[in-house]
């Protein structure tokens, strides 16, 4: 039996950051009310002329090396985004020339937040079958670029930043199960409902910046990480007991309790990193595994529950031992 586990991590941030200090001289809002409803502090920015794909190069070689690969080791490079450098070539695709990459399969996923976790699910499969050794499994955005800065409503959230993994063929157990989902039906609670190179109009007029249903997006994704909760345990025969830490997609402070929660995860066993980083969609898990991973709370052999939910309505989970 072939397995995949993750073999090194990798994450850059911006050097530019927006506290909450910053947001209240651009905006209507308080340091005490985003704190209170979000959790978050402070959000890294891309600089000026500083794409997705130059975040995502930090990050990948990063992990790179922390997998002690090369380069010529990667034979599969899947890179989750909804923040591309540009309509075509996919992002991966041009990360892949920054890396000097030849040959190897490369394709970017839209799954907006839960795209890491569909990324992983798919070059999971890769591996398992045979068909890719090491994978290069990247979450990158730069959101600050679709984000309408005088909206107090989402432009308080986001923030942009990069993580990627190394997934390797291994014959010990790493990832134990992937689940993926999507409801198209609540499109609309969660969009950017125009594309910004199609329709510059749409640009002027506001139009191609998120737009959010904030509160009912808050319940909906309570609701739906509990039961992927329950489907994801249920899977693999293990309880609650058996997971030694969450590392769940940073969009709120409050959603992140209520999943720890439904595990009966004790606050320490959670990873949270939205305080510094806001919401960066793509990029959040991966950061925040790369943080615990970095930091030395999370240890080899340790059994991690990763979760998302985004725009679409997209969300899964990933269950492994690291
Ligand atoms: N500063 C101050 N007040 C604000 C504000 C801001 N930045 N944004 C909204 N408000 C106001 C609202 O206008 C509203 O005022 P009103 O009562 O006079 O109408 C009040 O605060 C409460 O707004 P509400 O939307 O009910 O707040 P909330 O407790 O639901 O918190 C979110 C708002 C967005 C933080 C919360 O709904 C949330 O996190 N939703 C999920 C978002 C998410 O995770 N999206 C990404 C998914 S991947």
């Amino acid at each position: 039996m072939i397995y995949s586990r993750i073999a090194g991590t990798g994450s850059f941030l911006p050097e530019k950051v927006y506290t909450n200090a910053d947001l209240e001289r651009m905006v209507d809002t308080t340091d005490e009310w985003i704190t209170d409803r979000t959790g978050i502090k402070k959000r890294h920015i891309a600089g000026e002329g500083e794409t997705t794909c130059d975040l995502a190069e930090h990050a990948s070689r990063a992990a790179i090396e922390a997998a002690g690969l090369g380069v010529d080791d990667i034979d599969l490079i899947v890179f989750a985004t909804t923040t591309p450098d540009q309509v075509f070539p996919s992002t991966a695709c041009l990360l892949q020339k920054r890396l000097g990459i030849h040959g190897p399969a490369a394709f970017d996923i839209q799954a907006v937040c839960s795209g890491f976790i569909y990324a992983i699910s798919i070059a999971d499969k890769f591996i398992k079958t045979g068909s890719a050794k090491n994978a290069l499994v990247i979450g990158a955005e730069t959101l600050s670029r679709i984000v309408d800065w005088t909206d107090r409503e989402t432009c308080i959230l986001f923030g942009d930043g990069a993580g990627a993994v190394v997934l390797s063929a291994s014959d010990k157990p790493g990832i134990i199960s992937t689940h993926l989902h999507a409801d198209g039906q609540y499109e609309s609670l969660l969009n950017v409902p125009k594309g910004i190179v199609s329709d510059y109009e749409a640009v002027k007029q506001g139009e191609a910046f998120i737009h959010m249903k904030g509160r009912e997006v808050f319940k909906v994704a309570v609701n739906t990480l509990g039961r992927i909760v329950d489907e994801t345990l249920d899977a693999a025969g293990m309880t609650q007991a058996d997971i030694d830490w969450l590392v769940p997609h940073q969009a709120n402070v409050r959603i992140i309790g209520a999943l720890g929660k439904k595990l009966s995860l004790p606050s320490e066993r959670v990873v949270v990193t939205v305080q510094d980083h806001g919401n960066t969609s793509a990029a959040s898990v991966p950061l925040a595994l790369d943080t615990a991973v970095r930091d030395g709370r999370i240890q080899r052999g340790e059994t991690l529950f990763l979760e998302a939910f985004g725009g679409g309505f997209t969300w899964g989970s990933a269950l492994l031992i690291y």
